[in-house]
């Protein structure tokens, strides 16, 4: 249907306003537009900022709010949470919405979810933490309504079960979720306070009784009011309001809504939505604006109610999902139905998330997947049961089994279902009369999240009905249903060959064969679907799960046949997480060393830390978006906003016609060069900015680039370089100055010449990986007097974006300001990606002389950010017949895409990292590739991860050529203390800071390895569709410090003022100065400086207060800055000093509050900077740790669950022992999101189609390691490093590589035992392959076998055969 657009900015409601409340307050709206989201509303027009935009797409949790609902029959409240992203403002009429700044505030008080968030610092950027406080929040008071026992003081009725799963569906990029479970898990009735991690609220080693009594209280009748009474009693007063037909219409009856339809239908051109929650646009993204009525279906009671007989149960079309789960598990006086029931309701658990389901209804679910041919879930389960729909067609009622419906042409527009029905079963009513006949009910889904906030590849649900045979042990499949969806298909369907050819069989390895073979030929998805093999695999394999128990099932009572089937519960993965934390703190330099809460903690989770987007619009603000190429190398002919009435509303179109005279096309600077702001007459590269629109909304700037039309021509270019091997043939190289390119170690021929073995030319391929920082790329450029442009940017280096900024614009340095205060997430993205988003602001605040804000969408922010380098490696290796390697060469191809950015750092930084082992020689050749893609920047760990993952993927390759343990090999290859100054020259510091021998040693012990690698080869024997695998890895990773500088200021009060280079990024930076800080002022040693780290505050990076800050990266600006505050401070106390004796020999003793005044008086300079260059001989070191990872491999499904992670990291003497672990934690999940999950997916011509949280998956709460055990080692003294610290930020990413490996080691059984059913046991290769990263399910699959279930049967048809 072709779209329109918006006719009007805002449309006036009937004679009704809308009235809810928003954390106590009464709002009233009299016009809106019905396309408004709650958050649009609740972002631009009131004070609570706490709800943050990340996704828009209901994929993420920042948004959540908690939805209060009155019933004034029966005078009760019900909440719930729900994505204010999707949820439009119209529909929450009479409501009461309660965000965290409602819990508490710094003013009011914190609430103690805001308390426990912070002492147990599970907040690091802060940009989730608001959304998982009301997650939480909301769990607890439906808690509270259960009627459960009573909990223990300080507790809820909460369960760890339910606090875990309270975040089920929120997002976190920073903290890896141990310490957010944690603060959940505090509030359980159930939890064991042992189990809890460390916090700010107790000491290790306190009773149990002591623990509690310093947990923050939690008293559940003090609860926040959810709804004001002056709500309720308007509500009361005017119990039916009315719906006038004006553009949002509440039809309350069916006849209300017939004659709506009719009316609307009847209007010619009219275009009509019907709406429930509204969270379909979340998956299809639909332009709501384009829409003239909407009808919101949920007041008519025939749609809305669940009504269950002895036939089944029927659920009203606008039921959410969560009340239909309800519903369901509610339990039926038949124990086979309740299992059904049941069933299908801890299926329907794992659609989307608990804030979703809140709102998303059933019949929308069904609406989307016959119309849209969205991958449903209900559709499939509801089909196995055979199901039936009543719609309403024409103004006529029908009812259709769900098959018809799903089969029929799509639903039109004016259609609507009214209800479902699911029908209990009787085996009798099938024609079967024996009482031995059992009825067996299963559903499946393989997703690459377990709990569920993510498509399925496949789902699938069976319902058979079985007789024991009476002439032997067998049973006979009297009837069976077989449904399968979401696989590429339009519709879920029923496989009814299979059905008809399993009916009335006895079940044999055979007829399973025979079935599994034909349903093969009937689960193929459609062209085009991405892992359509593995998809089909799936069916196949799902099959086999369900009917497999009933042939082993000879030999097994009858009776048992469903509690066989509960054992083969491969999907119950809710239990709960653990970890054990060991950290050392440092009282040496204290409050150094202390794991004080970070900075802001608190009123991060309440949601008042100020990000730019929360900053206030000045006065006639515009906002921007980016239109982007979709090509690789195209002329750009002209780009026109494709609607007159969109047109019109746009305040301007900027490119770069608009850079002013004496400005250069400019969008980032780095030392290597710079990257141009818009494309010019050359697009070269999909997802190049083009132009930049600018209008008075956000969101109307995001229509207009969406719909905007570019002109391409492509005549007599050549080719786009797609590849690197396209960019070796055509010379298409960024230089590596010679100083950043690493020397060769040793002779490679000669090493060669050494070798017993070699390996030739071996090849990996590594793709990208995008940030995915919660908070996208934004600015606010504000033209300023005299020329001037002060611009808040969400950046790690304003030093770069204010230059950039001024080349842009031609103007010298001191007319720009940059100010950055926190960012919500960087990991290396907002660095260099973030200036062009900065200057595109400038720039367009210079030529409208107004204010232009932007934030960029997910999906356009995925499109532009570039992410981690792709690269293409070829080595070949010699070893010696004991796995001592003696010589390696790597050709490295590594993708830059177009702009220089940071590139010609990746070579150092790879072979930093890969020199972690003693290669003997190692030669290679690295040439960084000059492409037509997006630019390629640092993100966490560059290069380093990358080359990490080759040196293990090299030593894996040479232990199974030498059919040896991967991990003697590895011990054969550690580094001795000569090698180690042979390889890292000028890092490798004093033989005592080589710690990572004791460090492998100890955690062999303490992760009980040995007994460990037994125990899984005991498990790998007994088990053929499970696998595990345990890996053991080290890394050593290079870092080094750069000038930073520091500004320390006394006010008059004794309160100090800090200024550093380095940006708060969620990593701890301003705590770690706040303690340094205090620690530094308080040798001055006068009483009261003891409490001097309440007297800190960390201020804003301001680009014209504080010069040269430099990078904010590496994982050493915390200590840089740390060190550069020192010199300060030293500098003070300097000063201070005979200010202090001549008071002391006056008084005896010297307050620090009257030490500063007298100061004061005597003219003190009690302010001072410092530019901290570190030394060249030793600003260079080396960072140790090792991790062991244990996972559970599924064959069936591919799916890889990690069991245990045991990390042990040298951070010498931590300066803060509780950050420290943060980031090691943090680092380590957002690795394995590298090596397991995140596909950073390109088209054809390079542009990025992984755009948004439906395609692109992070880690969440059900993929991270079941027990995670840290310890952050305290190495003692390192005399060269800022108090005997060392970095945390990035090093642990590279211990994840353990998970890949260990999953490679799973893989490894399982492909030894699929060559002993192919019958090739001992006489292949199977054990030699290359594990793709990441190692997504379909790519574990496909290395098990595709056809392992088909093998294991035809293994078994043979062993009868010849038995
Ligand atoms: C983040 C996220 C993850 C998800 N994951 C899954 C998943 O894993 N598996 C799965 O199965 N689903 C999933 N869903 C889909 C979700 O179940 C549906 O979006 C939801 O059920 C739709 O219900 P709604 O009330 O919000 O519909 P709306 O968005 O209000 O409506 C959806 C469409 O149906 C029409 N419509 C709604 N009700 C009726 C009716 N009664 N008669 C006629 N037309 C109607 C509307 O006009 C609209 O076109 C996910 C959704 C989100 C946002
Ligand atoms: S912003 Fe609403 S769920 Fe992500
Ligand atoms: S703290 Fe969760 S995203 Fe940063």
């Amino acid at each position: 249907m072709e779209k329109r657009e918006a006719a009007t900015t805002s449309i006036i409601r009937g004679g009704d306003s809308l009235v809810f409340a928003v954390n106590g307050e009464r709002f009233e709206l009299s016009t809106v537009h019905p396309s408004t989201t709650l958050l649009q509303f609740l972002r631009s027009q009131t004070r609570f900022k706490s709800v943050k935009l990340s996704c828009g797409e209901g994929g993420c949790g920042a948004c959540v709010v908690l939805l209060s609902k009155y019933d004034p029959v029966r005078d009760e409240v019900e909440n719930f949470g729900v994505s204010s992203c999707l949820t439009l403002v119209c529909s929450v009429d009479r409501c009461s919405i309660t965000t965290s700044e409602g819990l508490g505030n710094s003013k009011d008080g914190f609430h103690p979810i805001h308390q426990r968030f912070s002492g147990f610092h599970a907040s690091q950027c802060g940009y989730c933490t608001p959304g998982m406080c009301i997650s939480l929040f909301s769990a607890l008071v439906n808690a509270e309504k259960t009627p459960r026992a009573e909990p223990p003081p300080g507790f809820s009725k909460l369960t760890v079960s339910e606090a875990e799963k309270a975040i089920a569906g929120n997002l976190c990029r920073c903290t890896g979720y141990r310490p957010i479970v944690d603060a959940c898990k505090s509030f359980a009735a159930d939890v064991d306070m042992e189990d809890l991690g460390i916090n700010s609220f107790w000491k290790k080693g306190e009773s149990k009784e002591t623990k509690i009594s310093k947990l923050p209280f939690y008293n559940p009748s003090d609860q926040i009011c959810t709804f004001p009474e002056f709500l309720k009693d308007e509500i009361r007063s005017s119990m039916q309001w009315n719906s006038k037909t004006y553009s949002w219409y509440n039809p309350f009856s069916v006849e209300q809504l017939q004659s709506m339809l009719e009316s609307n239908l009847a209007e010619n051109g009219t275009r009509v939505k019907l709406v429930v929650g509204n969270t379909g646009t979340g998956y299809y993204k639909e332009i709501l604006d384009q829409y003239d009525k909407f009808i919101d279906l949920r007041y008519i009671p025939e749609l809305s109610l669940i009504t269950r007989d002895q036939k089944g149960i029927k659920i009203g079309a606008t039921v959410t999902i969560s009340k239909a789960i309800l519903a369901l598990k509610e339990g039926n006086n038949d124990e086979f139905h309740s299992q059904v029931f049941q069933k299908i309701a801890d299926h329907m658990e794992k659609i989307a998330s608990g804030f979703i389901r809140n709102t998303a209804s059933v019949g929308g679910n069904l609406v989307m997947a016959q119309r849209n041919y969205f991958p449903s879930d209900i559709a499939t389960i509801l089909l196995a049961v055979g199901s039936t729909v009543n719609i309403m067609t024409d103004l006529k009622h029908y009812k259709l089994t769900l098959e018809e419906f799903l089969g029929r042409s799509p639903l039109d527009y004016g259609s609507v279902l009214f209800s479902v029905h699911i029908p209990c079963w009787e085996p009798a009513r099938n024609g079967s009369k024996k009482s031995s006949t059992k009825l067996l009910f299963e559903t499946y889904r393989a997703a690459p999240r377990p709990l569920g906030n993510a498509l399925a590849y496949l789902n699938a649900a069976f319902l058979a009905e079985v007789t024991p045979c009476k002439t032997s042990n067998g049973v006979i499949i009297d009837n069976i249903q077989l449904a399968f969806g979401a696989y590429g298909t339009k519709c879920a369907i029923r496989a009814r060959k299979v059905e008809e050819f399993l009916a009335g069989k006895q079940l044999s390895v055979n007829v399973l064969s025979e079935a599994i073979k034909l349903l093969g030929a009937i689960v193929v998805p459609e062209v085009g679907t991405s892992s359509a093999a593995y998809r089909s695999s799936l069916a196949v394999g799902f099959l086999f799960e369900f009917l497999h128990p009933l042939v082993d099932a000879f030999l097994t009572k009858p009776s048992k046949i469903i509690s066989i089937h509960k054992q083969f519960d491969i999907e119950n993965v809710a239990s709960s997480l653990s970890r054990k934390l060991v950290v050392e703190s440092n009282q040496k330099y204290y409050p150094v060393g202390e794991p004080i809460t970070k900075a802001g903690a608190a009123f991060q989770a309440s949601g008042e830390a100020v990000f730019v987007d929360d900053i206030s619009s000045p006065t006639n603000c515009l906002h921007g978006a980016f239109i982007y190429s979709t090509k690789p190398l195209a002329r750009v002919k002209g780009v026109k906003i494709r609607s007159k009435a969109l047109q019109d509303r746009v305040a301007g179109l900027i490119s770069v016609g608009d850079i002013p005279e004496g400005g250069d096309n400019v969008g980032a600077k780095t030392i290597f060069g710079f990257e141009p702001l818009f494309a010019d007459d050359l697009t070269r590269f999909a997802g190049q900015r083009i132009a930049f629109v600018v209008a008075d909304t956000q969101k109307l700037a995001d229509l207009a680039a969406e719909s905007a039309l570019v002109d391409y021509d492509t005549e007599n270019l050549e080719p786009p370089i797609l590849t690197v091997e396209e960019a070796v043939e055509r010379s298409s190289f960024f230089e590596v100055p010679p100083f950043l390119y690493p020397a060769q170690v040793g002779d490679f021929s000669k090493g060669m010449a050494e070798a017993d073995h070699k390996i030739l030319s071996a090849e990996i391929k590594l793709g990208s990986q995008y940030y995915f920082y919660m908070e996208t790329q934004t600015s606010l450029a504000i033209p300023d007097e005299d020329n001037c442009m002060l611009v808040y940017s969400s950046s790690q280096c304003p030093e770069f974006a204010h230059s950039a900024i001024a080349s842009c614009l031609g103007v010298s340095e001191n007319n720009v300001r940059v100010i950055t205060r926190r960012v919500g997430g960087g990991f290396g993205g907002k660095a260099i990606r973030a200036m062009p988003v900065a200057t595109a602001c400038a720039l367009a605040a210079n030529k409208l002389r107004r204010p232009v804000r932007t934030y960029l969408n997910r999906k356009t922010d995925m499109v532009m950010a570039g992410g981690r380098h792709p690269m293409k490696v070829t080595y070949s290796v010699g070893f010696k017949s004991n796995g001592k390697i003696t010589a390696l060469h790597l050709g490295i191809l590594i993708n830059g895409g177009f702009s220089v950015d940071i590139s010609p750092i990746m070579p150092r930084n790879m072979i930093g990292a890969l020199k972690k082992y003693d290669w003997g020689a190692l030669s290679f050749d690295i040439k960084v590739c000059k492409t037509n893609h997006s630019t390629k920047s640092a993100m966490r760990a560059p290069g380093e991860v990358q080359a990490s993952f080759i040196a293990e993927a090299v030593l894996e390759h040479v232990a199974s050529v030498l059919s040896m343990n991967v991990d003697s090999v590895r011990n054969r290859n550690l580094h001795t203390v000569e090698s180690l100054k042979l390889f890292y020259e000028d890092s490798a510091g004093e033989y005592f800071e080589y710690t990572l021998p004791s460090i492998w040693d100890k955690l062999a012990k303490s992760s009980c390895l040995h007994q460990r690698i037994e125990m899984i080869q005991q498990f790998n024997g007994s088990n053929k569709w499970q696998k595990r695998g345990i890996s053991r890895v080290p890394i050593v990773h290079e870092v080094a410090l750069r000038p930073t500088p520091g500004k320390v200021s006394i006010l008059r009060d004794g309160s100090v003022v800090v200024e550093v280079g380095g940006i708060e990024l969620g990593q701890g930076i301003w705590t770690k100065v706040k303690q340094m800080t205090a620690f530094a002022l308080s040798s001055i040693q006068c009483d009261g400086t003891e409490d001097l780290l309440e007297k800190v505050r960390v201020v804003q990076a301001d680009t014209l207060s504080l010069i040269q800050g430099g990078f904010t990266a590496g994982s050493t600006t915390s200590e840089s800055s740390c060190e550069a505050v020192r010199l300060c401070c030293n500098i003070l106390v300097e000063r201070l000093y005979p200010v202090k004796n001549e008071l002391l020999d006056k008084a005896g003793s010297v307050k620090w509050e009257s030490l500063i005044l007298q100061a004061h008086s005597q003219a003190v300079n009690l302010s001072t900077s410092s530019y901290y260059v570190p030394d060249f001989t030793s600003m260079h070191y080396l960072n140790y740790g090792a991790a062991v990872s244990e996972v559970e491999v599924n064959l069936v499904t591919g799916e890889t669950k990690i069991l245990q992670a045991d990390i042990i990291y040298d951070c010498g003497q931590s300066l803060n022992p509780a950050v420290d672990l943060g980031q090691v934690e943090g680092a380590f999940v957002q690795g394995l999101g590298f090596f397991m999950l995140e596909e950073y997916e390109t088209n054809s011509d390079g542009l990025v189609v992984a755009d948004g949280t439906w395609t692109y998956k992070i880690p969440t709460i059900d993929t991270i390691p079941k027990w995670f055990n840290v310890e952050v080692l305290n190495s003692g003294h390192h005399q060269k490093r800022v108090l005997s610290s060392k970095a945390s930020g990035e090093p642990p990413l590279l211990l994840a590589v353990s998970v890949h490996c260990a999953t490679r080691a799973a893989i490894k059984e399982a492909r030894k035992q699929l060559s002993c059913w192919k019958g090739l046991e001992g006489c292949d290769d199977s054990t030699i392959f290359q594990l793709e990263v990441p190692a997504t399910m379909p790519v574990v699959k496909e290395l098990c076998g595709l056809d392992n279930v088909e093998c294991y049967l035809k293994s078994l048809q043979l062993s009868v055969a010849t038995s």
